[in-house]
């Protein structure tokens, strides 16, 4: 799908890539008038369906949403709880680099998904990078330190 490839592959098709170009075309529905810095994400859930979301801003500031955020509530709300993978796509235009989900999106994350959970960036250039939630939140608060 598109020609994602993951950096150190050849050329390819796999689930990732596919999963990030879902990411790339719903961050054409991200409402960014404030930054201008457009993200998407899909998250895969553990029924193999896929949940997609974009950043939505607001003119408050404080109660913008990011993309991954967008995606996860919204397959709680469809009653999907287990996921095994996000991919986002997020920059200004072109210019993609990798998007990092920020602190509390992988906070938002470790609520629901293991420390083996994929995140995939994806990357204008075409290529991707997978790494993990434990890798991006080592050491995190979660659900088990409440019992
Ligand atoms: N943003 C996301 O949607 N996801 C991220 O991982 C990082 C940042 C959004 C929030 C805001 O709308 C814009 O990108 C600039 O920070």
């Amino acid at each position: 799908m598109d020609g994602y490839n993951h950096e150190s592959q050849a050329a390819g098709e796999d689930w990732r890539a596919r999963l990030v170009c879902m990411a790339l075309d719903v961050r054409k529905n991200a409402y960014t008038p404030y930054s201008d810095f457009k993200v998407g994400a899909a998250l895969l859930c553990a029924d193999g369906s896929v949940v997609l979301g974009c950043n939505i801003e607001n003119a408050a500031y404080g109660p913008s949403n990011c993309a991954e955020r967008t995606a996860v509530f919204g397959a709680v709300a469809q009653g999907k709880r287990k996921f095994k993978a996000i991919a986002i796509v997020g920059g200004r235009e072109d210019a993609l680099e990798d998007c990092p989900p920020c602190g509390v999106c992988r906070q938002v994350l470790a609520e629901f998904c293991s420390g083996s959970f994929e995140i995939i960036l994806g990357r204008g250039d075409k290529t991707y990078t997978v790494h993990t939630l434990s890798e991006l939140l080592p050491y995190s608060f979660g659900p088990g330190n409440l019992l």
